[in-house]
């Protein structure tokens, strides 16, 4: 499928079921690696970006077996080759774990330069390089691959300041550490839930881990991890995205299984732009309540604004009463969404790191190109509220990360 055709203007009415996060599963899938054991893994999302990891992982030599559409049985016993294919890593930004997973259990590992989502902007990885330097790697570059090793067979504990605030360094140096000889410090660390989540993962197989969750974690390397189960936590993005699917068309959404505490920033605003949010013992419900107000956002790392929710409640802010700020402070140039949104009607203006957004009375249908993930959420979302039928193209983008967001908007009355 290459496009959605959204008949917009009708406003969403019923329950829905959040997946698994994203951003957990493709990094305690890989983090399976490190296991001398079989991990069994649920609520996977089923999202091409799963695929692709499961699929590199088979390659190494691990099996997999699907026990139903959300668990899987990683063992990771017989890999056999610590070099991934180029065609499958250069899929997802998320293949730069595969580093910390095989350099912690077999001391090297030799992986195809990640892809991703391309923000517009440049996506470094030299905190993750530094960490594994500072744990006795050498790590070089050539011929599109990242080779990382170390003599010795086994990293070494060392002390880490992350210069910048990085989920994927924090976590991709916790997968490396929890295996190395001695104790790791990462101070400067990534707070994100999803980086308590793998760090669970971890501790349920034997790792010593503490301080997950705050800026400094201190990781106490063992000699092996055994198997485990585990339940990935549920997607706070796709959840951020309903809660504004609701306030968008003017509906009234309950969402099940859906992150309460880990939604708070995103929860904080979309209440203060009108939505009445509530948590119920059945999910949170979302209801527009007949009004939208701007707001001003800026993104930070947890607990502060996503910048992953950025350009949905951009979509939001396009209809709102009056005017909202919105300040992108994690990635450069991640306003890729913004021709799109103005296309579709909207009144922004960007300078810099910030967009400045007018409401209008309404949008409407337009050809409209996705350019990442988010990007295409927010184009779908400011579909749904438009007059006319929007064409969203290169929905591929989507499939990455939401698990058949057609279906649960469909079953909503979308
Ligand atoms: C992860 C998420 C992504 C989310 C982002 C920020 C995954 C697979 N992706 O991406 O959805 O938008 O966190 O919450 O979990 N940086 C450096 N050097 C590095 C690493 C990062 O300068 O070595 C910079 C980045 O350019 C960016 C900032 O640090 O400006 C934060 O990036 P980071 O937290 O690492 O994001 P990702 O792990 O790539």
């Amino acid at each position: 499928m290459t496009k959605y055709i959204v008949h917009g203007g009708k406003p969403l009415f019923g329950e829905v079921e959040i997946s698994g996060a994203k951003n957990a599963a493709v990094a305690i899938i890989p983090a399976a690696i490190l296991v001398d054991g079989v991990c069994r893994i649920e609520n996977i999302p089923q999202i091409s970006d799963v695929t692709a990891i499961l699929k590199i992982l088979e390659q190494l030599g691990a099996s997999i077996r699907s026990i139903n559409r959300h668990t899987v049985e990683i063992d990771s016993r017989h890999i056999h080759t610590t070099r991934t294919s180029y065609e499958l890593s250069r899929k997802l930004r998320a293949s730069y774990y595969l580093i910390g997973a095989l350099l912690g259990r077999f001391g090297r590992a030799e992986v195809a330069m990640p892809g991703g989502c391309n923000f517009g902007g440049v996506r470094p990885i030299d905190q993750h390089v530094k960490g594994f330097s500072a744990l006795g790697a050498g790590v070089t570059t050539e011929g599109g691959y990242i080779n990382a090793i170390v003599e010795s067979g086994r990293l070494t504990g060392a002390n880490i300041y992350l210069d910048v605030v990085s989920v994927g360094a924090t976590m991709n140096i916790m997968m490396a550490a929890v295996l190395a000889d001695g104790t790791t410090t990462i101070e400067n660390a990534a707070k994100e839930p999803h980086i308590v989540d793998l760090a669970n993962f971890l501790i349920s197989c034997g790792a010593q881990i503490e301080g997950h969750g705050s800026s400094t974690i201190r990781i106490k390397g063992v000699s092996s991890l055994r198997g485990t189960e585990y339940a990935i936590m549920a997607d706070r993005i796709e959840a951020g995205t309903f809660l504004v699917a609701a306030g968008i068309t003017g509906g009234e959404l309950l969402l099940k299984n859906c992150p309460f505490t880990e939604l708070e920033s995103v929860i904080a605003k979309l209440e203060s732009m009108g939505l009445a949010i509530e948590q119920r013992p059945e999910g949170v419900l979302a209801r527009y309540q007949g009004v939208l107000r701007g707001a001003d956002v800026k993104t930070r790392p947890y607990p502060g604004f996503p910048t992953d929710m950025q350009a949905q409640i951009m979509a939001l802010m396009c209809l709102a009463e009056g005017s909202s700020m919105v300040e992108e402070s994690i990635f450069e140039n991640r306003f890729m969404h913004v021709l799109e949104l103005v296309r579709m009607g909207a009144d922004i203006k960007i300078s810099g790191h910030t967009a400045m957004v007018r409401g209008v009375s309404r949008l409407t249908g337009a050809p409209v190109m996705a350019s990442d993930l988010r990007a295409s959420a927010s184009l779908v979302l400011a579909g749904l509220a438009a007059r006319g039928t929007p064409h969203v193209q290169r929905i591929y983008h989507l499939d990455r990360g939401y698990e058949r967001i057609e279906n649960k908007l469909n079953a909503v009355g979308a």
